[in-house]
């Protein structure tokens, strides 16, 4: 006997209530939403307050994808948080949002960091638990509060990030939905492209030097555009062949929601019409690991998810990692 079909059984996501432009961003930093928009297709981003921590966002999503599923946090029994924001060092993000919602204490609660990339990872290590038959029901979460580690003095970065969370409930399928397949990978010979190099080990804050690298987000734009491009066509493709399909075959592709541009080169080289790619970053910006199940959950309360649809994630982020995951619903 095979292992036994696991599936999304439910979706949840979360948004802080504050909103930032463009336009306020250009009475902060030298830009202007005309550069913005064009270059990124951003419009504006949530930016959460001090009691919206990455667990608090985290466990809002949370128990809404649980109602989603028709289960309760007593039915959890793994809780994967993927974030690179998490309240604390330690413990991990998982354990406060474990006690925010009240998963029993036999579950299993652990963090992933693949920045952008990590609620695919979360998703494949989920998926690989709850088939072992070693687990019955997973809560999988991206949450981030990037506001607390994007430097608001560099424009180059700041009108790119925003807060937020999404949620996901695995467990045995029901009907026709079906997790397929995953796809991960990554590059550690681009460490160097997108990094937060303060508050590790390397360079523990407070840094000895105020000058040098911080606790804030560095980024080399340019070279990660061009990765992000090809390592998300390489998730799609391969993922797609080692099903036997196509591009086509796939009604809704939900990429990591970092730049539109990224999206449409996506788009152009699968030979995809851009409608059959959901976007929602121009209200959003780039929340890394919860980019993902954020727009998935709008795209399934939308309409754009219909029981039977085949839906591709793929996403890329800091690593530099990426990943895809097919899904049928
Ligand atoms: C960041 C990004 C939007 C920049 O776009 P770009 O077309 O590559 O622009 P450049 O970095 O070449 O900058 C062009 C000019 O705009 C300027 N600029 C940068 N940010 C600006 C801003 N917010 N407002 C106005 N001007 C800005 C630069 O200083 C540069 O000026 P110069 O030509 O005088 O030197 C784009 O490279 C990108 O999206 N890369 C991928 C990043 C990403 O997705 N990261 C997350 C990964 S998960």
């Amino acid at each position: 006997m095979g292992s036994p079909a696991i599936a999304i059984l439910g979706t949840g996501s979360y948004a802080p209530a504050k909103v930032l432009t463009n336009d306020d961003l250009s009475k902060q930093v030298d830009t202007s939403h005309e550069w913005i928009f064009t270059r990124t297709g951003i419009c504006e981003r949530h930016i959460a307050n001090d009691e919206e921590t990455t667990s608090f966002m985290a466990a809002a999503a949370a128990r809404i994808a649980l109602a989603d599923a028709g289960l309760t946090a007593a039915d959890i029994d793994l809780l994967i948080v993927a974030t690179v924001t998490p309240d604390m060092q330690m413990p991990a993000a998982a354990c406060f949002v474990q006690n925010l919602l009240g998963v029993p204490a036999r579950a299993a609660c652990f963090d992933v960091n693949a920045a952008c990339s990590g609620f695919i990872y979360a998703l494949d290590t989920a998926w690989a638990m709850l088939a072992s038959g070693r687990y019955r029901h997973a809560l999988i979460i991206g949450s981030e509060k990037l506001s607390s580690v994007v430097n608001w003095k560099d424009r180059t970065t700041c009108v790119l990030f925003g807060d937020g969370a999404g949620a996901a409930v695995l467990g045995p399928a029901r009907g026709t939905a079906e997790i397929l397949g995953t796809r991960l990978y990554a590059e550690g010979t681009h460490t160097n492209l997108l990094c937060i190099p303060g508050g590790g080990c390397l360079v523990p804050e407070p840094a000895a030097n105020p000058e040098g690298p911080q606790r804030a987000i560095a980024m080399k734009g340019r070279e990660i555009f061009k990765i992000a491009v090809r390592g998300m066509e390489q998730a799609t493709r391969e993922i797609l062949a080692g099903h036997n399909l196509t591009p086509d075959h796939i009604s809704c592709i939900i990429p990591h929601q970092a730049n539109l541009r990224i999206i449409h080169a996506l788009a152009l080289y699968l030979e995809v019409p851009n409608d059959r790619v959901f976007v929602n970053l121009e209200r959003y910006g780039n929340t890394s690991a919860a980019s993902i199940p954020l727009a998935l959950d709008e795209a399934r309360r939308s309409g754009r998810i219909k029981p039977g649809d085949l839906t591709l994630l793929v996403a890329f982020g800091a690593g530099l990692t990426y990943g895809s995951a097919l899904v049928r619903w």
